[in-house]
């Protein structure tokens, strides 16, 4: 029916996809359990809010309430959750663009939030973020060159020649290619520009990338595009990815894992497979109801063009996971 549909099946039914939808749990494969790259440890975050009168103590907010997750190189973790129940709060602490009221971020042996400045600088390079927006998050005035090699000149020491070389290179893995160094955004389609800042994100050869809604803001055809894209990029260069999504049917298709946050709770966490399949806590099991789906309540018209939900999703793969 779709394309995303068929674009999506295809692309979990091929063998060089499977390994990492074998549908064990974690104590299932302890053993090829790949080491971790990301430890959060009763990671919290509260804001102050602004005073509604003079009197009396700021009212605050929890957005994140003691998070713990590992998560192991290679692998694909989704993070789920209502508007408003942390998840963006959560990359922001693990980009370290932001600093935690307790608890630690541990990348690749590195506890972030204790790294100094220059230190931290040099450890960025390791990890990147790709953003809902394609237009909101790519500066129009500037080419695309500049763009793809910003994080490059930010972390310093590596020259403009290497730096044009590496965007042409990454250019060319996102499906562009030289030709597109000196044009800006506004001669992109929203796809493309998504291609881009995954492109900017890659450049510094990341082993992390925190992507968050970053198919929320494309069409149906095109979410199976710029998906399929991550999950190749993720087969050639072992790229583990934490995958920011309220969209349930995509978190699905592309993730080994998924934590599930209500008000800056984890509320659940384990493989994909058994979560969206057989959720335990109320609230997953809330999610899931709401989706768009044949005879739910709340289909939207044309509900049948959006991705498929994870039971549908499950048969067009054709695998049992
Ligand atoms: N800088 C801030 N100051 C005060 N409150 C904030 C700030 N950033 C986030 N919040 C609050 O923290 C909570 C979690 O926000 P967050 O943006 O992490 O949610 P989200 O799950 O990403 O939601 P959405 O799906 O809408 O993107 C919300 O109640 C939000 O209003
Ligand atoms: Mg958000």
């Amino acid at each position: 029916m779709s394309t995303a549909r068929d674009t999506l099946a295809s692309a979990r039914t091929s063998p060089q996809t499977d390994p990492r939808t074998d549908g064990h749990t974690d104590a299932q494969t302890d053993a090829q359990t790949p080491p971790a790259l990301l430890q959060v440890e009763s990671l919290a975050k509260r804001y102050t809010l602004p005073r509604a009168s003079i009197v009396g103590a700021a009212p605050e907010l929890q957005a994140l309430a003691g998070i713990d997750f590992t998560l192991h190189r290679g692998r694909s973790l989704g993070v789920v959750g209502e508007s408003g129940s942390g998840k963006s709060t959560l990359a922001r602490l693990v980009m370290a663009l932001e600093a935690p009221t307790a608890g630690r971020v541990v990348f690749d042996g590195q506890d972030l939030h204790a790294l100094g400045s220059a230190a931290l600088r040099r450890a960025r390079a390791g990890f990147q973020m790709v953003f809902q927006d394609p237009y909101g998050s790519l500066d129009p005035r500037r080419r695309v060159g500049q763009t793809v090699t910003e994080p490059l000149a930010l972390l310093g020491g590596v020259p403009a020649a290497e730096r044009r070389e590496r965007a042409v290179e990454v250019l060319e893995a996102v499906g562009l290619g030289a030709a597109d160094l000196d044009k800006v955004p506004h001669e992109f389609s929203g796809g493309q520009r998504q291609r881009i800042a995954i492109a900017r994100a890659l450049v510094t050869r990341p082993k992390l990338i925190v992507a968050d809604e970053p198919v929320s803001a494309l069409d149906v055809s095109v979410q199976a595009q710029v998906l399929n894209l991550m999950q190749d990029l993720q087969d050639r260069w072992g790229i583990t990815y934490l995958f920011i999504s309220h969209d349930l049917a995509v978190v699905d298709l592309v993730c080994d894992e998924v934590l599930v946050l209500q008000h800056g709770h984890a509320v659940e966490h384990g493989a994909a497979a058994e979560v969206l399949r057989a959720p335990r806590h109320p609230y997953t099991q809330r999610l899931l109801a709401a989706l768009p789906g044949a005879g739910r309540p709340g289909s939207a018209p044309g509900a049948e063009s959006a991705p498929p939900t994870p039971a549908a999703a499950s048969s067009l793969r054709g695998d049992a996971r």
